[in-house]
């Protein structure tokens, strides 16, 4: 079985991708590790209890990690995800509660524990990996692959015109973890927004389902589907985080990636958080991530409502 750890600042495209990882019977999650992004660190704690309650399958540990970015404040998205992260559903107090050990020292733990076996997936800004990672370098080494939603590819950010929210609230942990020589799949914004965006179609397919995670899913992304409609003029919603998971677990669903040296804007004030891609290598450096550009939408569809039902 193959094992997987989830780092993730659970708001509402979280806890959807948290849905599929512990719904689809070929991976174990051994873990999850939150951090501070769209919301406080502990809202999204609170969040990723309570989806791991609704989801019903099984319940991986939980562990707390970093209440604010390497180098800035914190900046959050309640204006996407709504005021508690989950469409404003505003849960009940989990009945679950998180480990006593930082999230840090379980990225380390696990890690280390599975040699060349554990799985990386993160959903939000890099704080904990980077800094498990400045802790105990030799996860680099050990950890089997990282896949990262994250970045805008070569399109354009969501946050600023250059820059995507997960490594705009943490550019110098993308940083440090650029140069950290992990495997590294980034899977940028523009993968959701242009390929796998749930239309109106798919929102209809998935409430004729009428299970509790269809009903849960639908509701979590209500202040998500203003947002795109505000924003963006679209009527429907984009998921990120489940993208990236489908990434992880289906690896063969990719359709077009390519290898790349990439490195973070951390010093301007404008255009701070981008992702630069050295597309035709004129750094002349050895490729240290692979950028996934695209993914079978219509398999992805199909999977989320098989994983909803
Ligand atoms: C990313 O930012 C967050 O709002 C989402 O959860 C996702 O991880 C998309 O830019
Ligand atoms: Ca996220």
């Amino acid at each position: 079985m193959r094992k997987f750890l989830i780092d993730t600042d659970t708001a509402s495209d979280d806890a959807i991708a948290l849905i599929m990882a512990l719904r689809e019977p070929t991976i174990q999650v051994e873990a999850i590790t939150v951090v501070c992004g769209n919301l406080t660190v502990d809202q999204a704690v609170k969040n990723a209890l309570n989806t791991i309650e609704a989801i019903n399958t099984y319940a991986p540990p939980v562990y707390r990690g970093m209440h604010k970015p390497i180098m800035r404040p914190l900046f959050t998205s309640e204006y996407v995800h709504g005021s508690d992260g989950m469409g404003n559903m505003h849960l009940p107090a989990p009945a679950g509660k998180a480990e006593d050990m930082h999230a840090i020292d379980a990225i380390i733990h696990h890690i280390m524990a599975n040699p060349h076996e554990l799985e990386v997936v993160t959903l939000g800004p890099m704080t904990n990996l980077a800094l498990a990672y400045l802790k105990e370098p030799r996860i680099a080494e050990y950890v089997k692959r990282v896949i990262v939603m994250g970045g805008q590819g070569l399109g354009p950010g969501n946050v600023t015109p250059v820059a995507e929210f997960n490594f705009y609230v943490d550019a110098e942990a993308v940083e440090i973890v650029l140069q950290s020589g992990m495997p590294l799949t980034f899977v940028g914004w523009d993968v959701s927004m242009d390929k796998t965006f749930i239309d109106e179609g798919d929102i209809e397919r998935i409430a004729a389902l009428q299970t509790p995670l269809s009903d849960f899913t639908l509701s979590c992304t209500k202040v998500l589907q203003e947002h795109n409609l505000s924003q963006y003029g679209r009527r429907g919603f984009d998921l990120p985080d489940p993208t990236a998971m489908a990434v992880a677990i289906w690896p063969d669903m990719v359709r077009a990636e390519f290898e790349t040296y990439g490195y973070m804007e951390t010093k301007s004030e404008q255009t701070y958080g981008q992702l630069i891609i050295d597309r035709f290598h004129v750094h002349q450096k050895p490729a240290n991530v692979t950028i996934c550009q695209e993914i079978d939408a219509n398999r992805f569809k199909q999977k989320l409502l098989e994983l909803l039902s």
